[in-house]
């Protein structure tokens, strides 16, 4: 076949299920061929890499705006600089409701924020006060505009939803037809035990894990699949930090309930030690839930392996050590329930989760692909995204698999002054980032022009239908 605009050419390709030589044609910015002895157009050269699909990161935080005015400090290209450098081509990040304030409003504004993007993009909508208004009314309406996921907090004094609130978006969702993603920590129990411990006199941030075991994550995220099964409702319980919650994600699954869950890096290299760090250093590791402990990390591995965590998002938080809002804006004495929480991590996650669980023989080539864009792909309906194939976009990620890299801030080019990972030592490293058909980043220098990125549309799709089985056949969420 001729007529490519460009052909990856000599590479070896992992897809979703396999591992072969092979190159590949691109025409109008989809993958149009994958076979031997292509050519036409620009040819790329992957003599000695991998080809693997453009990373998909279906939980970041770029450019999300915060209660009082302005945003994080992450913004859309700078985010997308990150996201390029890393190998990720695809992004799900947020839009925020404010108590008081609808949903159509903010949507409406990070659409505009999002029009200097480099990647393409989707968001999910945050409820933080789930009026009649935004229930009846601007869910469906999100929903329709191609926004088919809702986020939902059951901890933060800003964001939490009590019980009664979280069945009524569920309800939301499944007439509308989204996916619902859970923060889940026990709010009342951190606030008791956070309370306890500042009076104490325990403010460093390493109480900040001291204030949110694992039991209180354990217990959100049993009460959070509970209310979604009444329901009937499919969720995805995000960054889950360790595997007595995959345990409760594992017997829904059993159950036959439609819950998944996603992990981060963070918790599979930091632990609570690194909150322990000499002076406010351990400020830089504090993020919710907290990271675990060596134990935690290698049963993660072991849940991953098994399916019960398919995803593996960034979770990227744009907060500065430094900076008006960063992790020192209340001072280098601030106690933990003042230091805002979240790890910076969009061109981390590549490299650190193919050199733990490639290279570390936690999982092969295919199993990685799909932790990092063919089942975020999937589960969020991204149209094009997460595979090589014929009729996917053109997103490809040349990977050197033996290149050693001792990760510092410069590597990340994102605006964030620090890394938890600084000093990680990683073997596998993105040499060049093609998105839909254009070479955007080579040898670590990013060269797209903002406002390439494209918004992602999603429609109905029938992974995140309800299983149609209710407790008692009654279906309450016509009333909600
Ligand atoms: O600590 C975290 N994860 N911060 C980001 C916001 C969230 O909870 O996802
Ligand atoms: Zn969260
Ligand atoms: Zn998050």
């Amino acid at each position: 076949m001729a007529g490519f605009d460009m052909v990856v050419r000599g590479g070896t390709v992992v897809t979703n299920s396999e591992v072969f030589a092979a190159d590949i044609g691109v025409t109008d910015g989809r993958i149009t061929a994958i076979g031997v002895g292509l050519s036409g157009g620009q040819e790329v050269d992957a003599t000695g890499l991998l080809v693997l699909p453009g990373g998909v990161d279906t939980h970041c935080h770029i450019e999300q705006l915060q209660d009082g005015g302005g945003a994080d400090e992450e913004s859309w290209t700078t985010g997308s600089t990150a996201c390029l450098a890393g190998g990720t081509t695809s992004v799900v990040t947020f839009s925020t409701q404010f108590k008081g304030g609808g949903i159509l409003e903010p949507l409406a504004e990070y659409r505009r924020r999002a029009a200097s993007a480099m990647v393409d993009y989707s968001f999910h909508q945050i409820i933080t006060d789930a009026t009649d208004s935004v229930i009846w009314d601007e869910i469906p309406k999100v929903v329709e505009s191609g926004v088919r996921s809702l986020k939902v907090f059951l901890t933060y004094d800003a964001l939490a939803l009590d019980d009664r609130a979280y069945l009524r978006v569920l309800a939301a969702a499944r007439r509308a037809g989204a996916l619902v993603t859970v923060h889940c920590e026990n709010h009342d129990a951190i606030g008791w035990r956070t309370e306890a411990l500042l009076a104490a006199g325990h403010t460093a941030p390493k109480f900040h894990a001291w204030s949110r075991p694992r039991m209180i994550e354990r217990e959100a995220t049993h009460r959070a699949i509970a209310l979604a099964e009444m329901v009937d409702q499919p969720i995805q319980v995000f960054h889950v930090s360790c595997s007595e919650v995959a345990e409760e994600i594992a017997r829904a699954r059993h159950r036959g309930l439609k819950v998944w869950g996603e992990t981060c890096p963070q918790y599979v290299v930091l632990t609570a030690g690194d909150m322990d760090r000499p002076g406010f250093e351990g400020a830089k590791f504090m993020c919710s839930p907290a990271p675990r402990n060596p134990a935690d990390q290698l049963a993660l591995w072991q849940d991953i392996r098994r399916g019960t965590l398919d995803i593996i998002s960034s979770d990227h938080s744009g907060w500065c050590y430094d900076g008006t809002r960063g992790k020192r804006a209340h001072g280098s004495d601030a106690n933990f329930r003042d230091i805002p929480n979240g790890v910076p991590g969009l061109a981390a996650r590549l490299p650190i989760i193919f050199s733990e669980g490639v290279v570390g023989g936690h999982i092969d080539l295919p199993h990685f692909a799909r932790l990092i864009a063919g089942n975020p792909a999937k589960l969020f309906g991204l149209p094009g995204k997460g595979a090589i194939a014929p009729g996917y976009d053109a997103d490809l990620v040349l990977w050197d698999p033996t290149k050693k890299t001792t990760l510092t801030n410069a590597h990340m080019q994102h605006a964030i002054d620090y890394t938890p990972y600084e000093g990680l030592e990683v073997t596998g490293w993105p040499t060049t980032t093609i998105r839909r058909g254009t070479v955007v980043m080579r040898d670590g220098k990013v060269q797209a022009e903002p406002g390439t990125g494209r918004f992602l549309a999603r429609g109905p799709y029938d992974m995140i239908r309800p299983t149609g089985t209710l407790p008692d056949g009654f279906d309450a969420s016509v009333f909600a």
